[in-house]
C-alpha cells in the first residue's frame, strides 16, 4: 500500500490517535532539540546512513519507514543516501508531522515524504511490504516494545532491513569544573536524570539485541558510535546545548539543590560569560548505539 503523494497526513483509521501533548511550548522545546541534534550531529547521520546502504542488501530501498520520526533527522538523511527512495513518516504528535512536512515543502522534498498519524503502542496501519525501516530514539518509548517489534517485522518485506538507533541518555556538553559552582554539575544533573528515565522509559539503555531476536530478526550488526566533537564546533553547537540544557532543566524541577540550579540558570540563561552561547570550553559528546536487523528472507 503506498500512501498517497499528498502533503497533508494519512490517517490510516482505528490506528488514528493523536497524543495530547503537555503543551504545545513542551513540543517546540522537543522540536528545537531534535532539529539542533541533527544540525549538529549531522556529519555522523550521514556516516550511519552510509553504513545502512552498505549492509542494505541486493535488493533496492525504494520505501523506507521512519518510526517515531519527530522532525525528520532521520527521514531526511534517508532521503540524501537513497536517492530514489520515498519515506513514510510516522508519529503520533500533530505538531512534530507538521514541522517534517514544512521542512520537506522547504527543501523541495514534498513529493518524497508522506506523513502517517499513528499511535504505534495501538493498532499499527498496514504499511505493506517496506524495504527499510529506521526507528531512532523511539522504540524506548513504547509500552509493549516486543509487540512494536513484531509489528515492524510484519511491515517489511522478507530480506527488509531494520535499523534501531538508540542512546542512553542526554549528549554531555560541559567540563567537570565550570569556574562557577560546585565540580560535576553536569554529572550531577544526568544522576538526576537517570533516576526519572528509569521511572519513565525503562528501556531507555536497554539491549535490544535479544528482543530483536524474539521477534524474528537476525541481528546483523551491533555498532557503538562514539561521537566527541571539540573546538572549533559547529555553529549551533552552543544552542543545542542550550535547548538539551533548557529541557533538563525543566525535567528536574524540583530535584536540583538551590546551588546547581541556580548555576543551571546561569548556564542557560545568563547574561555573563558562564552562557553557554558564549563559552569556549563547550563540547558535544554522545553514544548511540545501533542494531541492524534483518527480516528472514524466508519468512
Ligand atoms: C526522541 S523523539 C525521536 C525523533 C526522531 N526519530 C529522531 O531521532 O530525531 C521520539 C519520537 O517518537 C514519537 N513517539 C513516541 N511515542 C509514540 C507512539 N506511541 N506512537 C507514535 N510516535 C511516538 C514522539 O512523538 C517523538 O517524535
Amino acid at each position: 500500500m503506498t500512501p498517497p503523494a499528498h502533503h497533508h497526513d494519512h490517517s490510516p483509521g482505528p490506528a488514528h490517535h493523536d497524543h495530547h501533548p503537555a503543551s504545545e511550548a513542551d513540543e517546540a522545546g522537543l522540536a528545537e532539540v531534535l532539529e539542533l541534534d541533527a544540525e549538529v550531529l549531522g556529519a555522523h547521520l550521514t556516516e550511519l546512513a552510509d553504513w545502512l546502504a552498505r549492509s542494505a542488501g541486493p535488493l533496492p530501498v525504494r520505501r523506507i519507514l521512519d518510526l517515531g520520526s519527530g522532525t525528520g533527522a532521520g527521514t531526511f538523511t534517508l532521503l540524501r543516501q537513497f536517492e530514489d527512495a520515498e519515506v513514510v513518516a510516522v508519529d503520533n504528535s500533530p505538531y512534530l508531522r507538521r514541522r517534517l512536512r514544512d521542512r520537506a515543502r522547504d527543501l523541495g522534498l514534498a513529493d518524497r515524504v508522506h506523513t502517517v498519524a499513528a499511535d504505534l503502542d495501538a493498532d499499527w496501519p498496514d504499511f505493506g511490504g517496506v524495504d527499510l525501516v529506521w526507528a531512532s530514539a523511539a522504540l524506548h518509548h513504547m509500552a509493549d516494545a516486543d509487540r512494536a517489534l513484531r509489528e515492524t517485522a510484519a511491515a517489511l518485506r522478507p530480506g527488509g532491513l531494520l535499523a534501531v538507533v538508540e542512546l542512553d541518555g542526554l549528549p554531555r556538553f560541559l567540563p567537570d569544573d565550570l569556574g562557577v559552582g560546585r565540580p560535576g554539575l553536569e554529572a550531577r544533573c544526568r544522576a538526576a536524570l537517570a533516576g526519572r528515565h528509569a521511572e519513565a522509559v525503562p528501556l531507555l539503555g536497554s539491549d535490544w539485541g535479544p528482543r530483536l531476536s524474539r521477534a524474528g530478526f537476525t541481528v546483523e550488526a551491533e555498532r557503538l558510535f562514539a561521537v566527541e566533537l571539540t573546538q572549533p564546533l559547529p555553529p549551533a553547537a552552543g544552542r543545542y546545548a542550550q535547548a538539551v540544557l533548557r529541557r533538563m532543566r525543566g525535567a528536574l524541577d524540583g530535584r536540583l539543590d538551590a546551588e546547581d540550579s541556580a548555576v543551571l540558570d546561569l548556564l542557560i540563561d545568563g547574561d555573563g560569560p558562564e552562557n553557554v552561547l558564549l563559552r569556549a570550553d563547550l563540547a558535544v559528546r554522545t553514544e548511540r548505539t545501533v542494531w541492524l536487523a534483518r527480516r528472514p528472507f524466508s519468512q
